[in-house]
């Protein structure tokens, strides 16, 4: 799949049976009826989490999962973590990757089928992110999880991760449908990546026993275990990683962190440690938080295919979620961009290409006049975000810019 602009998403086709969801797209199943035995017994029994969890060491615990789909692997992980975190000390950090974003229509409705998931599934909900491509952080500092989606096809998200020894897993979820009906997830470069990505007792599961899957693993340092299969299934695999590296040290978040500067970046900064349990100091040379009220996020986003356009459309979705929560002055008032020249026109017509109707409204000049009680002749676009989580809606005078 070649690179997708991170705002224009990928659809997935589903037919529907009872509330859960079958892929046209690659003809098959997400999860079996009773996922949530099966997710307990081919991916949290299959990775000895409840054992780990209680003899954790370092603090945290990184699970990597290939295929989020709906989550609902996610949801259950979420639940057994949260039920066996020792007095809620550690965290979780959970990775996953899937080419779909995630739809929360599609979401809500495949949860409300399992009300023991609901606490977690309301969560989610809550802090859903906006539909874009490439990297969503969700927090949950109540269940002490830290969400890292990947929306992206999974040979690029490994090769994002692989580098940096932060990313080097405890646990892995194989689940990106039947090999034979989807060979992406299970090719020879991605068993190379997991391979750079894991470190001495990485564990993995999954729900499949074929042959090339166990020798891939095999090649790439796993000692592999065929076991018996999940319901109707007759086997299924399971294995650890064998070979030492230098990253098996012990892992320790820092407890006490100087910050210097208290301008927004210092304070969301000194917000997102402290929500994680770690003491900040922050120095400045003024006495007050004297911080300006008034402040515009500019989100002109940039329409090529480059890390530019990541870090703008990623970044102004997350200020977006992480204001909308955390503060109560913050006012979504909606962005106004006047069609006022060449270049401006032909920066809207492409962003309007990317049909994303929940971010982008077209406003003739007399619609932008009567909203703004002003008098001017441009037409526009207005990037208008509309918030899944119905906590906060604003729409105020907007901003002409
Ligand atoms: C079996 S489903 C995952 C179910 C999921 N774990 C859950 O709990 O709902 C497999 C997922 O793999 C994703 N997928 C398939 N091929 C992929 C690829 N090449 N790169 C990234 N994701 C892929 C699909 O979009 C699908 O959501």
């Amino acid at each position: 799949m070649n690179k997708l602009h991170p705002l224009k998403i990928n659809s997935r086709k589903l037919s529907w049976e009872d509330n859960q969801p079958h892929s046209l797209d690659y003809d098959d199943r997400f999860f079996q009826a009773n996922v949530i035995d099966e997710t307990q017994e081919v991916f949290i029994t299959a990775n000895n989490l409840k054992d780990r969890w209680q003899n954790l060491e370092k603090d945290n615990f990184k699970i990597a999962e290939l295929g989020f789909g709906f989550g609902l692997n996610f949801l259950i992980t979420a639940k057994f973590w949260h039920e066996h975190n020792l007095n809620n000390k550690k965290w979780l950090d959970y990775v996953s990757i899937d080419c779909f974003s995630l739809n929360i229509e599609d979401f809500k409705k495949i949860v409300k089928n399992y009300p023991l998931l609901k606490e977690y599934g309301d969560e989610l909900v809550l802090n859903f992110p906006i539909e874009c491509n490439g990297f969503t952080r969700i927090d949950f500092p109540k269940f002490k999880i830290r969400l890292t989606l990947i929306i992206n096809n999974v040979d690029d998200a490994l090769v994002s991760l692989v580098g940096n020894d932060n990313n080097k897993f405890d646990a892995w979820y194989f689940d990106g449908f039947d090999p034979s009906k989807n060979i992406s997830m299970w090719s020879p470069n991605v068993f190379s990546n997991i391979n750079l990505l894991s470190k001495e007792n990485t564990t993995f599961g999954t729900y499949t026993a074929a042959g090339f899957v166990r020798r891939g693993l095999e090649e790439n340092n796993f000692n592999v275990s065929k076991v018996k299969g999940f319901g109707n299934k007759r086997h299924r695999l399971q294995g650890v990683f064998s070979k030492k590296d230098k990253t098996t040290q012990l892992e320790l978040t820092p407890k006490k962190v100087a910050i210097i500067g208290a301008g927004p970046a210092g304070i969301a900064c000194a917000y997102k440690l402290a929500n994680q349990d770690i003491s900040v100091d922050i120095f400045d040379k003024k006495k007050d938080l004297n911080l300006n009220p008034w402040a515009a996020m500019y989100p002109k986003f940039s329409l090529g295919l480059d890390p530019r356009s990541d870090l703008l459309v990623q970044g102004y979705l997350y200020a977006h979620r992480f204001y909308t929560k955390v503060l109560s002055g913050y006012k979504n008032t909606g962005i106004l961009f006047l069609n006022n020249g060449e270049d401006r026109d032909s920066w809207i017509k492409r962003i309007l290409k990317l049909d994303r109707d929940d971010l982008f409204v077209k406003l003739t000049a007399d619609e932008i006049n009567t909203q703004n009680k002003v008098s001017q002749d441009y037409d526009g676009i207005k990037i208008n975000i509309v918030i899944h989580n119905h906590l906060n809606y604003y729409n105020l005078q907007h901003f002409l810019i």
